[in-house]
């Protein structure tokens, strides 16, 4: 016991298609990337002692409200002393790539295992969508949930399906910048939209949100299809609906405009972002390498993500 230490790690993800729709009750497709959020727990000395990259506040809440309430451990405060928890991670943050999400399903296994828990993964799951409130208000859950499972899934009203595809087509992810609003102000925005008084804009966002759902419908055939040619228009009609319900910023915009103009298609692929950049967009080509070289000529950041990553798992 005295030199036992814990080690969970939960990866981010990547919206392929159903953002904002998926809070409405429409599916979404996400897929796991390979960088990961990673919980250590060990013996400290008085009381316990937290080191994390993380927002503090969001750490704090999930230690001391919500896990102990909803799991029922360390009801005791006392029983929580003599700990160090340390939380690192690899998922950059405010650029939709789940990294709350992660923290949240992390640190409730982490804690699970510490405590001599089942890993019961519903259990699991609720806790971290509860965690998740704090931070996005009205969440779908469908971040925790593909955190937590891993793979590729298809989410729709709490429940999910695994996409089965041998592969996904190779996307280029390139970085418009870090959004200046929470995924919680972006969700407000269009939930704004959604219960306005006017009865006209009101029937707008319905009926884009519907729409978004058909899209996430078609594209998860063509994925299993690999009609590369439909996925491009259909990313493409993705991202209109996207800029019309109004969460993709000028910055994206542009960028996706002129990654349209060489002949591919390029999406937002989370909360997005207004006032500076919506975070990170999916982006594809038949040759990938035409994004790559578009994204070196004008400075932009691209990331290389492995999908399909492995969910919630024990690293020792
Ligand atoms: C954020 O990653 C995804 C949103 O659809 C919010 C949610 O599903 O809770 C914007």
């Amino acid at each position: 016991m005295a030199h036992k230490i814990i080690k969970v790690s939960a990866p981010g993800k990547i919206i392929l298609s159903g953002e904002h729709s998926v809070v409405y009750g429409q599916p979404a497709i996400l897929t796991a990337i390979n960088k990961r959020l990673y919980v250590e727990i060990k013996k400290g000395r008085g009381s316990t002692k937290i080191i994390t990259d993380q927002n503090p506040e969001l750490v704090h809440h999930a230690l001391f409200n919500v896990i102990p309430a909803k799991a029922g451990i360390y009801t005791n405060k006392k029983m929580f002393n003599n700990l160090k928890i340390t939380i690192r991670s690899e998922i950059p943050v405010n650029r939709g790539l789940g990294s709350s999400a992660a923290l949240a399903v992390a640190l409730t296994g982490a804690l699970l295992r510490w405590f001599n828990q089942k890993w019961n993964k519903k259990l699991i799951n609720q806790i971290a969508f509860e965690i998740e409130k704090k931070q996005h208000g009205n969440p779908s859950g469908a971040d925790n949930t593909i955190a937590l499972h891993g793979g590729t899934i298809i989410f729709q009203k709490g429940k999910i399906k695994r996409l089965k595809v041998s592969h996904l087509p190779q996307f280029v992810f390139i970085d418009s910048g870090l959004a200046s609003e929470t995924t919680r102000e972006m969700v407000k925005i269009v939930n704004a939209k959604i219960k306005n008084q006017n009865a006209k804009l009101q029937f707008k966002i319905q009926n884009l949100i519907n729409n978004l759902g058909k899209v996430t419908a078609q594209c998860i055939k063509t994925l299993k299809e690999k009609n590369s040619n439909q996925l491009k228009f259909l990313i493409r009609e993705n991202e209109r609906l996207l800029e019309e319900l109004g969460v993709v910023g000028e910055k994206a915009k542009r960028i996706i405009k002129e990654i349209e103009s060489l002949g591919g298609a390029a999406k937002i692929c989370g909360a997005g972002g207004l006032k500076k950049g919506s975070g990170i967009l999916l982006c594809y080509h038949q040759n990938p390498q035409v994004l790559l070289n578009f994204a070196q000529k004008s400075h932009l950041k691209n990331y290389q993500l492995k999908l399909g990553a492995e969910g919630l798992r024990n690293e020792n």
